[in-house]
């Protein structure tokens, strides 16, 4: 069993791009500025932002950090939207999701420039994804495709079943790994809510990626011996044996079902530092793609 290291392979991709800066930087180029916008004081939210900023400077990319209230209306983060599509010195940037329930999540997604949509939500990348033109592809199935390209897992002709049809993880990813490339060629299951005996449709899996963020939930008899198993789900557990009272839980019964993998990632420090390697690669493709 090898343990997909998402630490590891996401320093690389940061290693990468910190050099790019620096050629930039010696070429008197402009250097990669990511915004991100949150909303609210959610503790998940925060630390994920947090973490993209973080990274920006280990890179050397410029960010910007714009915060408002969770009871910021829907017209006020439209207009900053429109404000950072307009502003040249942003490169790419993010709403932070979840929003509150007085902003239509749809609406806001749909008013960031595509050019400057560097998580890969907006429904024109979305589209070029499934025909397979250029675009931004959503930051966390992107980051998974990485993980199984620098692991080299071969995907070609393999039975791959995704649990969880969310529009930033499970619905692109079954896309992505149904096409005409590598990774890809998968014959993809896409497993949700109402699938009827999942447990027989996972044993007949060759890779599992779990994205539905319920704890623990692929047991070691759903999993047949020599799959890949890829966890998406974080799920906050109260640990009270942790300082800050809290633990990350992944969808995976870890400890179990390990044992029986050619390949699994842990939680946390698999997919988790993808997603914001992905992002700092789309923020530099999105300057280059300007031709700056
Ligand atoms: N919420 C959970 N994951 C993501 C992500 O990748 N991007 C944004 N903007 N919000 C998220």
């Amino acid at each position: 069993m090898q343990v997909i290291d998402g630490i590891r392979i996401s320093s690389e991709i940061k290693q990468e791009l910190a050099i790019q800066v620096i050629e930039r930087k010696t070429q008197g180029k402009k250097i990669p500025h990511l915004a991100a916008i949150l909303v609210g004081n959610d503790g998940a939210s925060m630390s994920y932002v947090n973490a993209k900023v973080k990274a920006c400077e280990e890179i050397g990319f410029e960010s910007t950090l714009i915060r408002y209230d969770s009871s910021v209306s829907e017209e006020i983060l439209l207009a900053k939207v429109l404000a950072l599509n307009l502003d040249k010195s942003i490169d790419g940037f993010i709403v932070q999701l979840p929003l509150p329930p007085q902003i239509d999540e749809m609406k806001i997604t749909q008013a960031i420039d595509p050019l400057k949509d560097v998580d890969g939500f907006h429904p024109q990348n979305l589209g070029n994804m499934v025909v397979s033109l250029p675009g931004f592809l959503p930051a966390t199935p992107m980051g998974i495709l990485e993980l199984i390209k620098r692991m080299k897992i071969e995907t070609e002709g393999k039975n791959c079943v995704i649990i969880g049809r969310s529009n930033i993880v499970g619905m692109p990813l079954s896309i992505m790994l149904g096409r005409n490339s590598y990774p890809g060629n998968c014959t993809v299951t896409l497993a949700h809510s109402r699938t009827k005996n999942l447990s027989e449709v996972c044993l007949k899996a060759d890779i599992i990626i779990a994205a539905i963020g319920q704890p623990n939930f692929i047991k070691a008899d759903m999993v047949k011996k020599g799959a890949v198993v890829i966890d998406v789900g974080t799920t906050r557990v109260e640990d009270s044996s942790r300082e800050r009272g809290w633990r990350l839980v992944g969808d995976v019964d870890y400890e179990n079902v390990a044992p029986l993998c050619s390949y699994i990632s842990p939680v946390p420090g698999g997919v988790g530092p993808m997603t914001i390697a992905s992002l700092m690669m789309n923020t530099l493709k999105a300057l280059e793609l300007k031709g700056k």
